[in-house]
């Protein structure tokens, strides 16, 4: 999309709540819906931009249910919105649905924990640069470490319901199984398939799973299970893409792979923002600057979140 198109399409906008579950031990997916001037630019929310989320009318749930490592941090005020990408957007008639994943880390999630079908959001959106696939890739490899698997469920569902035909497999990774924030049963056979994550699964993507602890899917680093892969592939590097969304380290290490094979590459980069649009400067990530050592700092939330692998200095 054009940067013209996009922030003549973006603007504050009322979402309302159709569901908030809870998917595992610190996870929850909460679905929204946007009617209007609201569903038409959110019909065109692209897989890895963003939305903020304002949080701040949102109520806290009861003492018991704040989980004990929060208890401190939960009361304080959540002035600022929060940054959250999308796992899933669709577009039929005059309303757009989308669904979120998220992880229950502060006061802002927290709060959103209690959010029920009805509840009502301001939400400033769509923000940002997502994923751009070039024409003429065979295979894209997605890897995702812990929570960063919303943006690359969401670019798995745009590319099969485009028909583009690209052939995508997913690597999802964390620390232990109860880490994972995906719904799917992690069964043996499931995962011997390779169909083990339902979401994923869904759009007929197969994915494969590493944790560190060996709970569940491949012992080890996501990353590890990557190279793995890229060793036994018969695909040159120009008929493959990758894009990752996770830490940092896990990002440094997959721009690492790339880079050594030759192999284009983009990753979603995260980083605290206040205004989420370019104003306030506090989301600078450090850029090279091509045919120079010199570099330069992108804003995370204008020039990304999605950033050409090869511009991020780790
Ligand atoms: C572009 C973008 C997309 C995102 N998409 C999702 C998503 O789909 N699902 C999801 O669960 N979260 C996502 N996040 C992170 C989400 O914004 C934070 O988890 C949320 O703001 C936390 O708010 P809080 O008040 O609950 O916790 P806070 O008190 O604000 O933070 C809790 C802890 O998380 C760390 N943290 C918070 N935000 C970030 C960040 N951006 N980068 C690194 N560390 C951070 C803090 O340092 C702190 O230790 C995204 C962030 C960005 C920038
Ligand atoms: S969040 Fe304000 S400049 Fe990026």
């Amino acid at each position: 999309m054009s940067e013209e198109c996009l922030s003549s399409a973006r603007g504050t906008f009322e979402a309302v709540v159709s569901f908030n579950r809870r998917i595992g031990p610190g996870f929850c997916r909460l679905g929204l819906e946007f009617s209007g001037e609201g569903a038409k630019a959110f019909a065109h929310f692209e897989p890895g931009q963003f939305a903020q989320l304002d949080i701040s009318n949102t109520a806290l749930p009861s003492p018991e249910a704040v989980p004990d490592h929060l208890r401190d941090a939960a009361g304080r005020n959540v002035l600022l919105r929060r940054p959250f990408s999308f796992a899933q957007m669709t577009a039929e008639g005059r309303k757009t649905t989308g669904e979120l994943l998220y992880g229950v880390v502060g006061p802002a999630t927290v709060r959103m924990t209690t959010l029920s079908a009805g509840d009502k959001l301001s939400i400033i959106g769509p923000l940002g640069r997502g994923f751009r696939i070039p024409e003429g890739k065979k295979t894209l490899l997605l890897v995702g470490g812990g929570m960063g698997t919303p943006p690359l469920q969401h670019l798995a569902q745009a590319l099969t319901s485009q028909g583009s035909g690209i052939e995508i497999i997913a690597f999802a990774g964390a620390r232990t199984a109860e880490a994972l924030p995906y719904e799917g049963r992690l069964d043996d056979i499931s995962q011997q398939l390779g169909f083990s994550l339902a979401e994923f699964a869904k759009c007929g993507v197969e994915s494969l799973v590493a944790t560190d602890d060996g709970t569940a899917g491949h012992r080890g680093l996501v990353t590890d299970h990557l190279l793995q892969w890229l060793e036994q592939s018969k695909l040159t590097p120009d008929e493959m893409m990758m894009c990752a969304c996770g830490p940092e380290a896990m990002l440094a290490r997959v721009s690492r792979i790339a880079a050594e094979r030759n192999i284009d590459c983009q990753l979603s980069m995260e980083r605290r923002m206040a205004c989420g649009i370019g104003l306030c400067q506090s989301c600078a990530v450090e850029c090279r600057v091509p045919g120079s050592s010199e570099t330069i700092y992108k804003m995370c939330c204008e020039h990304g979140p999605v950033f050409d692998a090869k511009e991020v200095v780790f």
